[in-house]
């Protein structure tokens, strides 16, 4: 089969968090002229993208993605002027921004909502979804709202009608039903564009198509339940996304993607493929679950590597000359990979970082980099009124407040995948804030900022950094790394995560160890004497004896 080349599938990107990214006037919250001084950095890793978290007009309910005003730049990172420098600096050094596109809702704070509010017959009104109350019910349907545990719908006095919130009440759904809501997103998607950005990571997209008859989920132990499953993915995503396309991106060569949570790799080859015109590729969740426990993804659960290795070759094989994917360990809602999937403790932090960075980047997709993931920046461990997060503040309410977990078990859950584990700022330094801001830092540094920061890393070639930007060079030279088939070896096996990848000329052979101990492995005879492409250990365990999270890739002609 013809994997079909495009400039966005041979793309590194990186994410920034910008609050938490770098602080350029001391007032401890990181800004856009932060990121300006640090785009050298980014060209030294080798990174053709940004993915910038929002960086709009917001309160701030859920640190920018409540947006009040698409066109204009929060206060605390800067100025319009100040975007614009950072733009074209980022150009002049080769790199892309991709902008976050955050239209499933705006913030209640945005000129369109405190319209809609005035009344039923204002021209705003359908810009939001209202429903009137029902008899005998005592909200229109069952939904829990994801932030919180009430529900999605929040009563107007004023008007005697809800309004409907999937997210925090402070973030009203926008009526994607209204074809002027249309106008107003792409006519706002082309301003940035025709600015010079070069393309939309797209936040919560497949929710943004409600069934109009907004049907009750399935009845759980809990007052409500959880929209999810209802509102993923309704087929009018698709109808939306083909109009974006022909109204918007057709025009500009961009890069997409699809933040699409509860989504099969059949539904993903439908917003990927190369004939439906809807997105370049998506970020699926199925490997964020699999160390789930009784409370969903509030948990301490270690996965088993046996369910990883099935979740990842899934979409590997699935999507294979059908779609694409994006490629992550980490994001901005997600716990640090290496303290998740790997080992932080001294003794195998920075080896247990490279072999997961290594696993990850010799896949199919697109791979994407979270801030300090190139650093093996981990987890944090807080108290709970330590914590910012929207999410994590409420979840703790709902669980221990209301509900009655024990304290010390929910504070488990938190320390392993609360979002606020990757909010911590960037650690630069081992100065003072590492080097994040010279002022009070909005948010707590993860203490071991001395030990592991960008200082250290930068001119270090044996540094976890050093070895991304080398995986990031490798992917520019060995087309193999984008385009070649993936084959999962061993299935089976609990320790290695072992894979081919394999075009006309050449084949890799990918074994990365998740285990602390020594494991034996058989390497296939037809690798005897091949090059070895990279290693996370000075002299790779050709003998097959596989040490404590060993990686390495052999490279061979055919
Ligand atoms: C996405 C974002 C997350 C945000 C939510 C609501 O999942 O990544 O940070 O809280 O959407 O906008
Ligand atoms: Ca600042």
């Amino acid at each position: 089969m013809e994997v079909k080349k495009a400039w966005w599938k041979e793309a590194v990107v990186y994410q920034i968090y910008p609050r938490s990214f770098c602080d350029s006037n001391g007032d401890g919250i990181g800004d856009l002229n932060g990121i300006t001084g640090k785009l050298e950095y980014l060209a030294d890793l080798g990174i053709d993208v940004i993915w910038l978290s929002p960086v709009y007009k917001s309160p701030n309910v859920d640190n920018g993605y409540d947006i009040a005003d698409y066109e204009a730049i929060m206060d605390e990172f800067g100025t319009m002027e100040d975007f614009d420098r950072m733009l074209e600096k980022a150009h002049s050094l080769g790199i892309k921004i991709m902008m976050d596109l955050v239209v499933n809702h705006t913030s209640d704070q945005h000129r369109w909502f405190l319209e809609a509010k005035k009344g039923p017959d204002n021209p705003y009104r359908d810009y939001y979804i209202w429903k009137k109350p029902v008899e005998g019910k005592k909200y229109p349907n069952n939904w829990g709202a994801s932030f919180g545990a009430g529900s999605v719908w929040e009563w107007d006095e004023a008007s005697g009608m809800f309004y409907l919130h999937l997210f925090a009440k402070q973030m009203p759904d926008l009526n994607w039903a209204n074809p002027k809501v249309h106008d107003e997103v792409f006519g706002m998607m082309t301003r940035w564009l025709e600015k010079g950005v070069d393309g939309f990571r797209m936040d919560v997209i497949n929710l943004i198509a409600k069934d109009p008859a907004f049907p009750d989920g399935a009845a759980g132990s809990h007052e409500f339940s959880d929209f999810y499953p209802v509102v993923t993915n309704h087929p009018n995503v698709h109808v939306y996304l083909q109009e974006m396309y022909d109204r918007v991106l057709s025009h500009y060569d961009t890069i997409t993607v699809g933040e699409t949570s509860n989504t099969s790799t059949e539904v993903a080859k439908i917003y990927t493929s190369e004939t439906e015109r809807e997105l370049n590729m998506v970020f699926q969740f199925d490997h964020m679950g699999v160390d789930n426990g009784p409370h969903g993804r509030w948990s301490d659960r270690r996965m088993d590597l046996r369910d990883l290795k099935k979740v990842m070759s899934r979409w590997q094989d699935d999507l294979y000359g059908q779609g694409w994917n994006s490629l992550y360990w980490n994001n901005h809602d997600q716990p640090r990979v290496v303290s998740r999937f790997g080992n932080d403790s001294d003794e195998f932090r920075e080896v247990s970082a490279k072999m997961l960075a290594t696993c990850l980047h010799f896949m199919q997709g697109t791979p994407y980099i979270y801030q300090g993931e190139e650093l093996g920046m981990t987890n944090v461990a807080f108290s709970i009124d330590q914590y910012e997060d929207i999410d994590t503040r409420d979840t703790y309410y709902q669980y221990v407040t209301v509900e009655g977990m024990p304290h010390e078990e929910m504070m488990r859950y938190i320390h392993r995948r609360s979002r606020d584990n990757a909010r911590t700022p960037m650690q630069w330094t081992a100065g003072e804030n590492a080097g994040f801001t010279t002022g009070t830092p909005w948010f707590l540094l993860n203490p071991n900022y001395t030990k592991i920061n960008a200082a250290a890393q930068v001119d270090d070639p044996d540094s976890v950094f050093a070895y991304y930007k080398r995986l990031i060079r490798l992917r520019k030279e060995n087309p193999v790394m984008v385009y070649g088939k993936y084959e999962l070896l061993l299935p089976e096996d609990k320790d290695l995560y072992v894979y081919t990848r394999t075009d006309e000329e050449t084949q890799l052979y990918v074994v990365c160890s998740f285990a602390e101990k020594d494991v034996q492995l058989e390497i296939p005879e037809e690798f005897a004497g091949a090059e070895v492409l990279i290693a996370n250990y000075p002299e790779p365990a050709l003998d097959g004896c596989v040490r404590p999270y060993e990686a390495f890739v052999l490279k061979r002609k055919l």
